[in-house]
């Protein structure tokens, strides 16, 4: 079947939605996003339901990194994140991009390749311009630039960074080049610095936060933080979580869980212990319980909603089980625990918009 029919059929299922899914328990308070991959829309029809059901946001996991989206130099490959964002409209879901700069998902043609600094600097103003005012209008929020720092907080050796990258231009370089970049593509939309391991505190949370003052500071346009939020049972406390969300937040800026997953221990077939997945749950809705409670923390996005589908058991040997679907699409109980979090919970921050 082609897309587009999957696109229609899904659409005219998603009609009736559910009283109970996470969209509608969201109540317009934060968007509920996930990432999502357009290869799993064709092949498996729950996977496709699943998503229209249950999320009003969706992000490409992979199809916008330049590995996807540029596999030459002169050749953009839009087709697969174009895909998803008619599914995204289809279904009344807004998109979030991911990503414009990252260290990973670099095409070999430029990883290999013998740049300047003003060939590496045009390619990069280039990139950004194309690929923002391309989705102008579709995506409302990129994720602008991703991981650049080191756990001790110092900025990340990539090809933007390193010599004859353009990292060296000013303290943070190419980061504040590409936001103005974006800004200058798509003035609407919304402009994110997004990382991983910093959530519960620590140098890359400090040195993240320098680099937000210094851009609040001096207008470069920085709309908000992405909180990535991989984590394993002994990650992170909530308490820890609202410390750092608020730390960005009363700077004025937006924060966006943009990438939330639970890992778990699991077995030879897969399997976790009971008790974890009670303490998954457990987790899941604090951190969705954390994000209602602060004013300006205005989406929780899902890195993948089922098991059957998730990056994890490729990157963590002997770890699995850590979303929200187990493997044959039943919720587990941190899907209960998520959908409470989002029912009960009243705002008190106000306004999440
Ligand atoms: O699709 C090809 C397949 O054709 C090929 O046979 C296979 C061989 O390895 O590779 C497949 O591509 C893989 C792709 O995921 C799709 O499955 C790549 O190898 C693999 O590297 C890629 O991993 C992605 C990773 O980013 C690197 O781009 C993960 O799906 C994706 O979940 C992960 O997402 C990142 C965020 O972008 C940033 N934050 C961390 C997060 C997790 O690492």
């Amino acid at each position: 079947m082609s897309f587009l029919r999957i696109v229609l059929l899904v659409s005219l299922l998603g009609t009736s939605l559910a009283a109970d899914s996470l969209r509608t328990a969201a109540r317009g308070r934060v968007h509920v996003g996930t990432a999502a991959r357009p290869g799993f829309i064709i092949a498996d029809s729950r996977y496709a339901a699943t998503l229209a059901r249950e999320f009003d946001q969706l992000e490409p996991e992979n199809e916008m990194k330049w590995l996807l989206l540029r596999p030459a130099r002169d050749h953009f490959d839009f087709a697969p994140a174009d895909d998803l964002v008619r599914f995204a409209k289809q279904n009344g879901m807004v998109v979030r991009g991911h990503t414009l700069l990252w260290h990973q998902a670099v095409p070999k043609w430029l990883a290999d390749g013998e740049w300047t600094w003003n060939e590496l600097s045009q390619l990069m103003a280039d990139h950004i311009q194309t690929v923002v005012k391309h989705f102008a209008g579709s995506v409302y929020a990129w994720d602008v630039v991703n991981e650049a720092f080191h756990p001790d907080g110092s900025l990340r050796s990539s090809i933007w960074y390193d010599s004859p990258g353009i990292g060296a231009e000013g303290p943070y370089g190419y980061i504040e080049r590409a936001f103005a970049l974006a800004h200058a593509a798509d003035p609407q939309a919304k402009l994110f610095y997004n990382d991983y391991a910093f959530e519960a505190g620590g140098p890359k949370f400090e040195a993240i936060l320098a680099m937000a003052r210094d851009f609040k500071k001096r207008g470069v346009p920085l709309s908000g933080i992405g909180f990535q939020c991989h984590f394993s049972l002994e990650s992170i406390s909530a308490a820890a979580l609202e410390r750092t969300v608020r730390a960005f937040t009363d700077l004025g800026l937006e924060v966006h869980i943009t990438e939330l997953d639970v890992r778990l221990p699991v077995d030879s077939t897969g399997q976790p212990s009971p008790k974890d997945l009670e303490r998954q749950a457990q987790l899941y809705g604090e951190v969705v319980r954390t994000c209602l409670e602060i004013r300006g923390c205005n989406a929780i996005q899902v890195w993948g909603f089922t098991d059957a589908r998730s990056w994890i058991p490729r990157a963590f040997q002997r770890y699995g089980a850590g979303t929200l679907f187990d493997q044959e699409y039943r919720a587990k109980p941190a899907y209960a625990a998520v959908l409470d979090s989002l029912s009960q919970t009243t705002t008190t921050g106000g306004s999440h918009k």
